[in-house]
């Protein structure tokens, strides 16, 4: 099957409406569209409005970082999917950020994907493991109920659709930023398609797409996307850097043309 790869730009809590579309603009002019990649850039929820009057849509789709389960009420503060249904063709859930700092649980991230399915989002939804949980050996367990909560009650047509993103936390730059090593991350993305085998068949898991996440740059970029099981990437820091994430997305280009 050929997979567009999906390069996935986390921007986090980073730069204001002028800063994003100024970075916008820089990768504009050196990215080339490509049929095989798909950009897709998560600006914080402010920028996302203006951001999508002013970005190529043939060259990057937009993503939220976050949204809220409900579709409308008294929730001061929040914002919902049904909100962005329209201006966003993706919503990251369950970030390991959200999880941490904002004490999100199993619950919430299912609820949040129903949310963001329900209102024909495709949810990017992170997964992934914690240091001493990883030093005590529970990394496919944790994945395992991480994944199987998130998604068990949607229909197998819906699970097609949907991004797993695997990104150990540990290796996320900003918690305590210890690169992996590329090739012992196949084991897990193998792992995580097994299980979405075991839940829905052979056909819908091979269909899926599962992007690695955690420190990743234009240096070690072509290592992750030569896994087997890795479909794409979500990039953090890096994708600040526009020369960085430019070289990140040649990369993925060669990589593909490479195969053709
Ligand atoms: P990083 O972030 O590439 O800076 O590690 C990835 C992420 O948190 O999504």
């Amino acid at each position: 099957m050929n997979k567009k790869t999906l390069i996935v730009a986390n921007w986090k809590m980073n730069l204001n409406v002028a800063e994003s579309s100024l970075l916008v603009h820089r990768l504009d002019k050196k990215i080339v569209s490509h049929q095989d990649i798909e950009i897709v850039i998560a600006p914080s929820m402010l920028v996302l409005q203006p951001l999508s009057k002013d970005i190529n849509h043939q060259k990057f789709s937009l993503a939220s970082q976050n949204a809220y389960f409900k579709d409308e009420g008294a929730f001061t503060g929040e914002v919902s999917f049904s909100m962005l249904r329209g201006l966003v063709e993706y919503g990251i859930i369950g970030h390991s950020a959200r999880r941490i700092y904002f004490h999100e649980t199993l619950e919430d991230v299912r609820d949040k994907v129903k949310a963001a399915v329900r209102n024909n989002i495709i949810p990017i939804i992170c997964i992934g493991e914690s240091k001493p949980e990883r030093l005590a050996g529970e990394t496919m367990q944790v994945l395992h109920d991480q994944l199987t909560t998130a998604i068990y009650h949607l229909t197998s047509e819906e699970v097609a659709k949907i991004v797993i993103a695997y990104e150990p936390i540990w290796a996320i730059s900003t918690f305590d930023g210890e690169p992996s090593k590329p090739s012992d991350m196949q084991r897990v993305l193998k792992f995580i398609r097994s299980q979405i085998k075991d839940l829905f068949g052979h056909n819908i898991a091979e269909e899926i797409r599962i992007l690695y996440g955690g420190s990743v740059d234009n240096h070690d970029v072509l290592a992750y996307l030569s896994l087997k099981d890795c479909d794409g990437i979500l990039v953090g820091a890096a994708s600040l850097n526009y020369e960085h994430f430019v070289d990140i997305v040649q990369k993925a280009y060669s990589l593909k043309h490479s195969k053709k």
